[in-house]
């Protein structure tokens, strides 16, 4: 597996604060809202009129009034955006942000592997995690985010079998909780995959009283030991009941660490390091090399250029069914 990298080395240094100053003005000048995933640098959260996880951020953008909406985060977020609001303008600070998850599952393999499936007479309805393209979505019955997916999945006839694609943690994780049996296909996130769970238990180790807060992309092995699994929504809400000062190991992308903060400022937050495969070695690979590659400046460009943005494609219209039944009915 290739290991996240981030590069930064074709931007010019810019004062962070005068970059803030300009999108705020650009946000006016240009009638634009700007929304950011919890997994995006704190700094751009900061400036950003809506932050969440995927499905807060997919409802909060069809309530947005502006004729323009800056999405702060990856591709496949940015484009269900547009097929949820077709009539608004969404740009996305760097086209190349896409989602190793989303990359694992491609719309020809996936096209094949049902066509197989119904040839052996197999009665399926295929669930796709929201970490997907739009030419994917158009192939699924439902598509689900960690906020939304157990109660997707109870949607689901229990005549029917569930192929559920493409994250194959998630996938078992649901298949614990919801207790129906699923079709996984074998894709994963770069940066959930490759926590050290040597550091975590070091960690925890170390920090006596304290607990693990794991998203369910990671492997069983991580979530075997976590004290708490869930969604990056999930986990805010739960340090925010937690009201006495506690300690928590962050296993989920390490920016997740800046809504916490900022919601119970109470707790002390370690984040858990990821390893690095080839020499075991522990590094930053907990951060996502593509939500990354939003930085201020490249917010800062889009806004003032008007792109790169998302265009309209004709498989759209199909995503959308899909897509306003699953997360917005
Ligand atoms: P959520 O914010 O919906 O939990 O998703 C996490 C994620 O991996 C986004 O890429
Ligand atoms: Fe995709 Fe993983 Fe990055 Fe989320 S953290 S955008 S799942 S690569």
């Amino acid at each position: 597996m290739s290991l996240p990298t981030i590069d930064h080395s074709d931007e010019v240094y810019e004062d962070p604060l005068d970059l803030m100053d300009e999108i705020e003005s650009l946000k006016k000048e240009k009638d634009a809202t700007l929304l950011a995933h919890f997994y995006i640098d704190g700094e751009i959260q900061e400036i950003a009129d809506f932050t969440g996880d995927s499905l807060k951020l997919a409802r909060d953008a069809v309530n947005v009034k502006t004729s323009t909406i800056v999405f702060s985060g990856v591709h496949f977020m940015a484009e269900s955006t547009k097929i949820l609001s077709p009539e608004k303008t969404v740009l996305l600070p760097d086209l190349t942000a896409g989602c190793s998850l989303a990359d694992s599952c491609q719309y020809g393999d996936l096209d094949q592997f049902q066509q197989k499936l119904r040839a052996e007479g197999r009665d399926f309805e295929t669930v796709a995690y929201i970490n997907t393209s739009a030419k994917v979505k158009s192939l699924c019955d439902w598509i689900v985010t960690s906020g939304n997916a157990r109660e997707i999945i109870d949607r689901v006839p229990t005549d029917k079998e569930i192929l559920f694609v493409p994250d194959q943690h998630l996938g078992r994780y649901l298949q614990e909780v919801t207790g129906r049996e699923m079709i996984l296909w074998p894709g994963s996130c770069m940066v959930h995959e490759i926590f050290s769970i040597q550091d975590m238990l070091r960690a925890k180790k170390n920090n006596p009283g304290s607990l693990v807060l794991a998203h369910p992309e990671c492997p069983h092995s991580i979530l075997e030991v976590s004290d708490i699994i869930g969604g990056t929504e999930k986990l805010r809400q739960y340090v925010m009941s937690v009201k006495e000062p506690g300690i928590f190991l962050i296993a989920t992308e390490a920016n997740m660490i800046h809504p916490l903060q900022k919601s119970a400022p109470q707790h002390t937050y370690i984040p858990v390091p990821g390893i690095m495969a080839s020499s075991g070695e522990t590094c930053a690979c907990n951060r996502c090399p593509h939500m990354a590659k939003n930085t201020l400046q490249k917010v800062r460009d889009c806004l003032k250029y008007g792109k790169p943005e998302i265009e309209w494609q004709p498989y759209f219209d199909q995503a959308k069914d899909v897509l306003q039944k699953s997360l917005l009915q």
